[in-house]
């Protein structure tokens, strides 16, 4: 099969795409967060495709992507007011969230959970290709199962090229990590998954928020959870990651000692200096949050090589969108972290 690259910004790509869709088929979407491997949402044998292109595990459900969010009530009940406080304030956009589904969603989408899982993207193309397929996209991260998740359609191409129909390119996206996820079926709301859509935001509007215990540790294999996905190796690169916690020097002084010629270090642009002579490896400012969500896929996928013994990586510290990056990042860590300070 060839792989068409459609460029966003021309005429027919959604006709294209939407044509696609309609028929069954799979096409690769830009978002503001990751690329999603996209199919009618509707359809049980497109979904199907989906989890078949990615490798993924038949437990893991999958996000229907809307382009209004009126359209959640075709999909969704029992939709409680704080849905429409959040769909108000931060759709479109990266938050996506997990509901009672009707019916009409196919078992294949929610993996036969009884919630729903939706979110309205940004991205103006995408948004398009659903109102003129006329039905919902189901995305997962367009990314092999397991690996780092895909931020420009060169990374969609690489883990597809030959095996999908179309991926439409639109660039690389600019949050860069994927959508927060809340899920609002409980009596309180519970963050299943920090983005760009921060957890103070999410307070701000709800006034309330549990973390899900997945957010913050490592989740034992046949532990049950909220978000199936949350608890595999996820994001990681084929080489040991672990994060380097402390001050700027100790860490240095840390990484210095242990380095060897085989590893790499992940770090930020204003580190740079520190670690010449060890081919550092910078994936945004950490003066700049958004910039290190934005970059920090492309580097993981940088460093995805078996060649590499150990990567030892920097982690922005705080809340807000560094909250995400500390996320992924540990989860590429598979939670191995050490103190650099208590290591002098
Ligand atoms: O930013 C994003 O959300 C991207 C773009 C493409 O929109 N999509 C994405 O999909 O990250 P995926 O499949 O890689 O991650 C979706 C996560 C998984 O951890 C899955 O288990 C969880 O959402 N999920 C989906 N439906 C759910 C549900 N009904 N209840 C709880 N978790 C759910
Ligand atoms: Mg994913």
């Amino acid at each position: 099969m060839h792989t068409l690259l459609l460029p966003a910004d021309k005429s027919d790509t959604a006709a294209i795409a939407a044509k696609i869709l309609k028929e069954g088929g799979l096409v690769a979407i830009p978002t503001e967060t990751v690329y999603g491997l996209g199919a009618d949402g509707l359809n049980n044998d497109a979904v199907a495709k989906i989890f078949l292109a990615k490798g993924r595990p038949q437990d893991n459900p999958l996000i229907l992507h809307v382009a209004e969010t009126a359209e959640i009530e075709r999909f969704c009940h029992h939709i409680p007011e704080n849905a429409y406080r959040l769909a108000e304030e931060f759709w479109p956009g990266p938050l996506t969230m997990v509901l009672p589904a009707r019916d009409i969603v196919p078992k294949r989408t929610t993996a036969g959970l009884s919630t729903v899982a939706v979110r309205c993207p940004a991205s103006d193309i995408t948004r398009q290709i659903i109102r003129l397929a006329g039905v919902p996209i189901a995305a997962p991260s367009a990314n092999l199962s397991g690996k780092p998740s895909t931020t420009t359609a060169q990374h969609v191409l690489h883990d597809h090229d030959g095996k999908i129909p179309a991926i439409v390119d639109g660039g690389p996206c600019s949050v860069g990590v994927e959508s927060t996820i809340v899920d609002l079926t409980e009596e309180r709301p519970r963050l299943l998954r920090p983005g760009g859509v921060t957890p103070e935001q999410l307070i701000a509007v709800l006034g309330d928020l549990v973390v899900d215990k997945a957010v913050t540790a490592q989740i034992d294999k046949d532990a049950v959870v909220k978000a199936p996905g949350m608890k595999d190796r996820h994001y990681a690169p084929d080489c040991q990651v672990v994060i380097i916690a402390g001050s700027r020097d100790s860490a240095a002084r840390y990484i210095h000692r242990h380095y060897t010629p085989k590893d790499r270090v992940l770090c930020f642009e204003e580190e740079l200096p520190l670690y010449a002579g060890c081919s550092p490896l910078s994936y945004g400012s950490e003066a700049d949050p958004m910039s290190l969500s934005a970059g920090l896929f492309s580097a993981l996928r940088i460093l995805d090589d078996p060649g590499i013994g150990t990567v030892f990586a920097r982690c922005p510290v705080g809340g807000g969108v560094a909250y995400a990056v500390q996320n992924r990042l540990k989860k590429a860590a598979a939670f191995h972290i050490v103190d650099a300070e208590a290591e002098q």
